[in-house]
């Protein structure tokens, strides 16, 4: 397994449509190996694959809290089958965008269908945390970020505040 960079906003790569996978191969499986170590090292409770650079449809998630077994979920090509009507306002925050948090407006419930790391078709029903972490992952995989959820004038805040903090990094040579 491998720790992998986690690439942080504006990047181009974060604004990109990731393509679905064909077929879940051992490289899949290696990627999403790899994605639940980088996203347990962050830490995190979900990663997508255009997070580390990678275009490609596959998610991983683990909502599980610190005292409970680990919950890892695997996903290749998840979609939102149904979404509740009624909405509710969260904190978000995310990996690629660190230390900037807002309120964002999500389905209460959603279906999800999606491969399994064996290629079988799965299908879940999330709510609550979970909910949330799955439309903000499968966002990822549109090129949408949690900030695009909100005002224009608040997300640009959060992405200037994350390009001078790129800019203030010391060099290291
Ligand atoms: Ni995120």
């Amino acid at each position: 397994m491998a720790i992998l960079p986690i690439l942080v906003a504006p990047d181009p790569r974060l604004k990109t449509k990731a393509k679905a996978v064909e077929k879940v191969d051992d490289g899949i499986r290696q990627l999403m190996e790899d994605m639940l170590e980088t996203m347990y090292q962050a830490p995190g409770i979900g990663l997508a694959a255009p997070q580390v650079g990678v275009a490609k449809r596959v998610v991983v998630i683990d909502v599980a809290k610190e005292d409970e077994e680990p919950q890892p979920l695997r996903m290749v090509n998840p979609e939102i089958i149904w979404a509740s009507d009624d909405e509710e306002l969260y904190e978000e925050g995310c990996l690629s965008l660190p230390e900037q948090f807002a309120d964002v407006v999500r389905s209460v419930a959603v279906r999800v269908r999606y491969v399994d790391h064996q290629n079988e078709i799965r299908e879940f029903d999330a709510d609550d945390i979970l909910g949330i972490c799955v439309q903000h992952e499968i966002d990822h995989l549109e090129g949408t970020l949690f900030v695009d959820h909100i005002s224009k004038l608040k997300r640009n805040m959060i992405l200037r505040k994350l390009q001078k903090a790129r800019k203030d990094q010391p060099v290291t040579v």
